[in-house]
């Protein structure tokens, strides 16, 4: 592994108290895709804001393509792209405007960042709309502008903070394709999503963070081998659910909503799948439903950091 992104027992107090990171230590390999996920509030936006020489660490080392954020920003914001939590775009200039304006602002000249935004544009597939004020915009639109302006200094590492949070699914698919593009073309990218399918399918490894501090990190097929055993999963006629949780409670079953089920740890497989029935028998409950599956990232993150994964959203600060 080259690693390209390192941080090492990094920490950041904020004034009011709030320990965002707690000694942090991540590996980000060169031209990876990298998913940081984690609940509300486990420090991801900060990290993001430290790596992209925004915020400085109160302690521990972070370098970001071969240097470090504390002693040469200039360097690390040399090769970095951000595009955060929200779109930061002017609504009232058209796409390719709000691109080439970030050109300038990167010392390019007016001709050469007109060039660089119709490049961009054609990449991204907004050359149609890219004449349009960007008020005209859809979310989706508007976090590919974003995404886009983040592309004009060429960066080697580009930093996304929920880059479709709130985004369409074609917009989202659309995203995708160019954030493959470019780790495909060689651009290390870290990105935090609160979407467990996207980091699944997206990212080449992932770490889950909580509290500031790192809880696991691996490929999606790691982290859901490493949660081990098989999941149960039994759905039951809704006037029953409380009482099939009541009935299950040695297996330590939740409920899911999002799959609208009741879902047990299965360390033993069958049998425990079994057991779980012979529960539900004796208090009379049939249910109308039954799987046996691998762990998937919402299992992982559940286990890992006991909230439910649709809270892992970041509200912004
Ligand atoms: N500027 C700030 N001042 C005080 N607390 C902050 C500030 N920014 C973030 N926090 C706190 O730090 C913790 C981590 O926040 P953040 O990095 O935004 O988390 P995430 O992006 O994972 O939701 C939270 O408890 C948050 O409230
Ligand atoms: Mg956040």
């Amino acid at each position: 592994m080259d690693p390209f992104i390192t941080a090492d027992a990094v920490t950041k107090q904020f004034r009011d108290g709030t320990r965002a990171l707690d000694g942090l230590t991540l590996t980000i390999p060169r031209g990876a895709i990298y998913g940081l996920l984690g609940p509300n509030g486990a420090g991801k936006t900060t990290l993001i804001r430290i790596l992209a020489t925004l915020l400085r660490p109160d302690g521990g080392t972070v370098r970001v393509a071969g240097h470090d954020v504390v002693r040469h920003p200039a360097a690390v914001r040399q090769r970095i792209g951000l595009a955060g939590q929200f779109a930061a775009v002017d609504d009232h200039l058209t796409g390719r405007e709000n691109i080439a304006m970030i050109g300038r602002l990167y010392g390019l000249s007016r001709r050469e960042a007109a060039t660089r935004a119709t490049e961009i544009v054609d990449r991204i597939h907004l050359a149609d709309s890219a004449d349009r004020q960007v008020k005209t915009y859809s979310g989706g639109m508007r976090r590919r502008i974003d995404l886009a302006a983040s592309l004009i200094g060429r960066p080697q590492v580009l930093f996304l903070d929920e880059p479709t949070t709130g985004v369409d699914p074609a917009s989202r698919q659309d995203l995708w394709r160019l954030v493959r593009d470019l780790a495909a073309e060689g651009t290390t990218v870290l990105l935090t999503t609160q979407y467990l399918d996207e980091a699944d399918q997206l990212a080449d490894r992932i770490a889950v963070i909580d509290h500031g501090r790192l809880l696991t990190e691996g490929t999606a097929t790691e982290l859901k081998d490493r949660t081990g055993g098989s999941i149960v999963e039994i759905t039951v006629p809704a006037d029953r659910a409380d009482s099939a949780v009541a009935a299950l409670r040695p297996l330590d079953p939740r409920y899911d909503r999002k799959r609208d089920g009741i879902v047990l740890p299965a360390p033993d497989g069958p049998l425990t799948l079994r057991h779980a029935l012979r529960l539900l028998d004796h208090y009379d409950i049939s249910p109308t439903d039954v799987a046996l599956h691998r762990p998937t990232l919402d299992d992982v993150f559940l286990t890992l950091t006991r909230h439910d994964p649709r809270e892992l959203a970041g509200r912004p600060v």
